[in-house]
């Protein structure tokens, strides 16, 4: 039997985004086990980009929740996320998971190619801003295969199914999960389906999901995209993926060249300003005991 994964990347109980994965879940048309991660659950600690990971086979120097959610997601067959619009962007939760994601190459051979839906809850019609964008990336870099990706509307628990086209949608996306993927009606880049660009020029537009740039032109009233693959992008294929991590490793030996061509100019920088810092654990815990 299959074991999907469920990733709830809001805090609320029983709220739309764990309804929405548990109705993907069952609409799946072959019997599978459901695990559930919460990831505002975990303790994932922000990363300290000290790029020991891609050293030392994807182990983290930081020691706090973030291996148990990795290896949640690569002992999953398939993953089923859903994420609530926070501020016209994901919330924060995938993102700090996210960015700890240089020791995902350690994992690679278990993560890549996963199967993988997706949701962007907003409250507002329209007002969701880059949260599909977040759920995109969040299934791309985790190096899964997006098999389909929708944004739903409510705002209250529940409130999602007040509306039975979302019931649809989340049929749609379990039947894409092993299925056939549908392809996107809207424009969208033709190299990995992403469909959030940002204008560089005049007719000139890059892919905010892969990092490809291209052109848009209207032909016949309809948008037409055009894309050429750069020499990094995120991740079209398995070499790309590796080509990374061997560029990445490689900035290693680029920085020993130019350490000293680099340092003075950082440490001009050095005595500028006054540094705010936090309260201490002690300091904290006085300033509650005099509320
Ligand atoms: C702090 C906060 C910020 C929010 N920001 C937005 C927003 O920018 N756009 C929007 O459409 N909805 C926004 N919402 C509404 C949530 O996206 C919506 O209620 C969603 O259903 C929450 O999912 P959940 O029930 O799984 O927690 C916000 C909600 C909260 C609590």
């Amino acid at each position: 039997m299959k074991k999907i994964l469920g990733i709830v990347s809001s805090a609320r109980r029983l709220g739309n985004c764990e309804i929405m994965v548990k109705e993907v879940f069952r609409n799946l048309s072959e019997p599978c086990a459901l695990n559930l991660l919460r990831l505002t659950d975990f303790r994932i600690d922000p990363c300290r980009g000290c790029y020991s990971c891609l050293f030392k086979d994807g182990n983290c120097v930081i020691h706090d929740d973030y291996a148990t959610v990795l290896e949640a997601i690569a002992a999953a067959d398939a993953v089923i996320l859903a994420a609530p619009a926070y501020f016209l962007g994901a919330h924060s939760a995938l993102k700090r998971f996210l960015d700890r994601g240089l020791s995902f190459y350690g994992s690679m051979d278990r993560l890549w190619g996963k199967p993988a839906v997706g949701v962007a809850v907003a409250g507002i019609p329209g007002m969701e801003g880059s949260t599909l964008l977040g759920v995109e990336s969040f299934l791309k870099l985790i190096l899964a295969d997006i098999r389909q990706t929708q944004v739903v509307y409510g705002a209250l628990p529940g409130e999602v199914f007040l509306n039975d086209g979302n019931r649809e949608i989340a049929k749609s996306l379990a039947h894409c999960l092993f299925g056939p993927k549908v392809p996107k009606t809207s424009p969208c880049c033709p190299l990995c389906g992403g469909d959030t660009f940002r204008f560089i020029g005049p007719d000139k537009i890059r892919c905010m999901l892969c990092s490809n740039s291209g052109t848009i032109r209207m032909d016949n009233g309809a948008a037409v995209v055009e894309m050429e693959m750069a020499e990094h992008q995120l991740f079209l294929t398995r070499q790309d993926v590796m080509d990374h991590k061997d560029w990445l490793i490689g900035m290693k030996d680029r920085f020993m060249v130019l350490r000293k061509t680099l340092k003075p100019i950082t440490i001009d920088y050095r005595k500028d300003g006054q540094w705010i810092k936090p309260h201490s654990k002690t300091d904290r815990q006085t300033i509650l005991s005099n509320l």
